[in-house]
């Protein structure tokens, strides 16, 4: 009977310490009640291609986004024809795992259908837009708890980007993308997303636009900050700033593509032009210093950065939905070859041997 007793409150000890030090290594217990933690996943991950991988993916988030297979160039190749077949994988693979499933992207100039970029009738664009909203968002209501509605409309300086859609149905197509998606979805998340929007002049651009939806009585839910950082320029006043003027619209914000690179761009050298053509650096050993390893002071300055920003985030939970990063692990990440192919980055919070970074212990150590 003794026996029985020692063992039962030894074992109850046990899972203690067991869940302690598994909310100690876990990114989406440690923050539960603070935000989602998220990843972009393309589709090696959600195919399950790499057991390692997966077991990360389920140990450390809750959501997941698409990193490609809903962009319309993929799940909408040709007029009239849609290929579901990766995105419903991607979908199975968050239901399967209780995970809140992101999509991204319904309206976006980028990775767009080819027939789409050449409409020029405002007709034929509105077309487009319905059929499209209708039938991928339409596919996937009551599964996907949010979507990426509109992606990167805006310029640096605030004004609208010139884009297929700006060009046939001007400013309005944002106003027609968010309305057809609620008809679609009406459940669902909608939101703008986009990157410097916690840039000034970007940032009004975007509280102007989304005003005006408000004011029209247009359904969106929060803005999307992406997150595309560097490690040498950490924008964290202008972050703040961005989280407080948003959610005084009442909107709720998301930090969907998190990633602070380490490397050098091309557009921070003295001299070069926007528009060269960064192909000259792919052999430039200058653009690719760490070959063969992150340096230590680099990789104390990647922590600390991370830290400040989950400092920040955690400072204004209250207002944060979600923070999802843009990969998995830095021998993924697309940073590797944008905007420069084949280069060693390392943004993320795990190394290519899936093991996690010392940001990844500074992170969770903020909620200790
Ligand atoms: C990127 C993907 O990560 C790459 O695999 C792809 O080749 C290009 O697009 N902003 C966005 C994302 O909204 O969709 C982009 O994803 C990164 C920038």
């Amino acid at each position: 009977m003794l026996k029985i007793k020692t063992c039962l409150i030894f074992g109850f000890f046990l899972s203690i310490i067991n869940g302690y030090s598994q909310n100690q290594k876990s990114l989406k217990t440690a923050f539960e009640n603070d935000f989602l933690i998220g990843a972009a996943l393309g589709k090696d991950y959600f195919l399950e291609k790499e057991p390692k991988a997966t077991a990360l993916i389920l140990s450390q988030f809750n959501s997941i986004t698409a990193e490609n297979v809903m962009k319309s160039a993929i799940i909408h190749p040709s007029n009239g024809k849609y290929d579901f077949e990766m995105a419903d994988k991607f979908v199975a693979f968050g239901q399967k795992n209780k995970m809140q499933i992101v999509g991204h992207t319904l309206i976006w100039h980028s990775q767009l259908s080819k027939f789409a970029e050449k409409i020029t009738w405002p007709d034929s664009m509105r077309i487009f837009m319905k059929d499209h909203i209708y039938t991928v968002a339409g596919r996937y209501a009551g599964k996907i708890k949010s979507w990426d509605v509109v992606n990167e409309a805006l310029n640096e300086d605030g004004t609208m980007r010139e884009t297929v859609f700006y060009k046939t149905l001007g400013e309005d197509f944002i106003k027609e993308a968010f309305l057809l998606a609620t008809k679609a979805d009406p459940n669902a998340e909608l939101y703008y997303n986009d990157y410097n929007i916690e840039q000034a002049a970007k940032r009004a651009g975007a509280l102007k636009l989304i005003k005006k939806l408000k004011d029209q009585g247009v359904k969106i839910d929060g803005v999307g900050i992406q997150g595309h950082w560097n490690i040498k320029n950490l924008p964290l006043a202008d972050i703040e700033a961005s989280i407080l003027a948003f959610s005084e619209l009442g909107l709720k914000v998301a930090f969907t593509e998190v990633d602070l690179g380490v490397l050098p761009n091309p557009w921070d050298l003295e001299g070069a032009e926007v528009n060269q053509d960064f192909k000259v650096y792919e052999k430039d050993p200058m653009m690719n210093p760490y070959t063969a390893g992150l340096p230590e002071a680099i990789q104390t300055q990647f922590t600390k950065q991370y830290e400040e920003l989950f400092k920040l985030f955690l400072k204004h939970k209250d207002k944060i939905s979600r923070v999802t990063f843009w990969g998995v692990h830095d021998g993924s990440t697309w940073l590797n070859n944008w905007p420069i192919r084949g280069r060693k980055n390392y943004p993320l919070l795990f190394d290519r041997d899936y093991q996690a970074k010392p940001a990844f212990q500074a992170i969770l150590n903020l909620k200790n």
